[in-house]
């Protein structure tokens, strides 16, 4: 990530004094594979230009405080001993309470002579714009905290620990996001796997850039998309249950999946056709009721509704209205595992039409099969392709947020000139200027982003900033 302009004279003058470290930490755009990350299939990210840059001072108190630049975030102050009194829904205090809850729950600090810290934040993440602000936010608190405490660690570790903190901030999640954040390497992709959290570099070839595309809908996590993220959860693990269920009738061997990743369909000896038209038979293609997933499982409803509709803040996903879909969900997510194979292989032969290709056919499942795209996103998703881009799709969980597409870098320029005509009309802009409060920035809407190193701690030193490995390390 560039240097973020500012934030340590910003840092000067509200305290007066010198920070002694900065911390920054990465957004990302995933280029394929979503909504697979809970459900045990891999995914590929790269990190972005964009994130949150903290300057920040230890406190020999365990007292935090964090102040922004962006004058819509007001100062949040607190002592540890009121880190489980959270703010308001949606308040990004909760980001910092949510990372030191995390930390401590895995006895990476302690309560005992902890310090705090004072920062100043600088966030270039559009906010709810998909590109994954809050987890950059928890990670950099996180990084600021573990400095403070003179913690080593592992990065591979934290992006574990910090995936289920999230929690705490009410924000449903995967691990791509703080996996991502932290893990990234400069001109790579990071293909990363989980349950345990595994990751493998992917070079992305010179010459090509992703354009990202703002919706300008606002897909915040913990607000209206949450129920939509959490209801595909829900239906991928009911997916899996009744699964078991009926494979273990077929072979006769108890078959006990956690997840969609556990069942795979060579080593069930069946062929991807067969898996399909067994999933078929047994998701069935219409909608379920509780009621029909209860009997078929042979459980009570409230009892299913326990097992597998628990979501993680410990609520109850209720029965949507028009039921469960079970089977676009189970495609969805097999053909999405199965191309983020192959687009690995695209990219390891250079092949980037193949990507685009697979980056299309993701988007075709995510609008037809798991229902996680908008009108908004379907026509960004248009205009790029008829204006050159190799791919278009969504990207990340969808509802709202931003689309990517696949340029050559030298057609940049020209690509976005045409979609920002195209797509950024007058009443659109106020429309979004109206909703959000925010002025529409162009630079904001429509940007190209090559992949970025992941996250890292800089300290102040008479030479200058200094980056210091020894303390952001581990993984391997
Ligand atoms: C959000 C989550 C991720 C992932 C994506 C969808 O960004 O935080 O973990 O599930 O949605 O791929």
């Amino acid at each position: 990530m560039t240097p973020s302009k500012n934030v340590w004279e910003a840092y000067r003058r509200s305290y007066g004094s010198q920070y002694s470290a900065i911390v920054r930490a990465p957004g990302r755009v995933n280029i394929i594979g979503e909504h697979t990350d809970y459900n045990g299939f891999p995914v590929l990210p790269i990190a972005i230009d964009r994130g949150i840059t903290i300057a920040f001072e230890p406190t020999s108190e365990p007292v935090f405080e964090a102040r922004n630049m962006n004058n819509c975030f007001s100062t949040r102050t607190f002592s540890i001993e009121e880190i489980a009194h959270q703010y308001p829904q949606g308040d990004w205090g909760n980001y910092l309470k949510a990372a030191l809850r995390g930390l401590i729950d895995a006895g990476m600090i302690s309560t005992i002579a902890m310090r705090g810290f004072r920062g100043m934040v600088h966030g270039t993440i559009p906010p709810s714009s998909g590109l994954s602000s809050s987890s950059a936010l928890i990670v950099a608190f996180a990084l600021c905290t573990l400095h403070a405490n003179d913690a080593r660690f592992d990065k591979r570790e934290l992006a574990e620990i910090l995936a289920k903190a999230e929690k705490y901030a009410g924000i449903e999640g995967g691990g791509m996001d703080q996996a991502i954040s932290l893990l990234a390497e400069k001109d790579h992709a990071l293909r990363i796997d989980f349950f345990p959290l595994r990751t493998k570099l992917v070079s992305i070839p010179p010459g090509w850039v992703f354009i990202v595309c703002d919706s300008l809908v606002q897909a915040s996590k913990t607000e209206s998309s949450r129920a939509a993220y959490n209801r595909r959860a829900v239906e991928c693990r009911l997916a899996t249950a009744l699964l078991n269920k009926s494979m273990t009738a077929e072979t006769g061997v108890k078959i006990e999946a956690e997840r969609l990743s556990d069942l795979n369909h060579e080593q069930l000896g069946m062929t991807y056709d067969q898996y399909m038209t067994f999933g078929r038979l047994h998701l069935g293609s219409s909608s379920w009721s509780l009621y029909k997933i209860a009997r078929s499982l042979g459980l009570d409803e409230r009892e299913t509704e326990e097992r597998y509709c628990t979501v993680t803040d410990g609520s109850i996903f209720t029965q949507p209205e028009d039921g469960y879909m079970l089977f676009k969900r189970f495609k969805h997510v097999i053909d999405e595992a199965q191309r983020v194979d192959d687009a690995i292989k695209a990219l390891e032969s250079g092949d980037m039409k193949t990507l685009g290709s697979l980056m299309d056919a993701s988007h075709a499942s995510c609008r037809n099969l798991y229902c996680i795209s908008s009108v908004e996103l379907d026509e960004l998703v248009i205009i790029g392709k008829s204006n050159g881009s190799y791919g278009s799709r969504l990207t990340g969980a969808g509802f709202g947020g931003c689309t990517i597409h696949l340029i050559q870098e030298e057609k940049s320029n020209t690509f976005i000139s045409q979609v920002l005509n195209a797509f950024y009309t007058a009443k659109r802009i106020h429309a979004f200027e109206q909703s959000t409060g925010e002025e529409f920035r162009v630079d904001d809407a429509v940007f190209s982003c090559k992949p970025e190193m992941g996250a890292m701690i800089e300290k102040l030193d008479r030479r200058g900033l200094s980056s210091i490995s020894s303390v952001v390390e581990g993984g391997g």
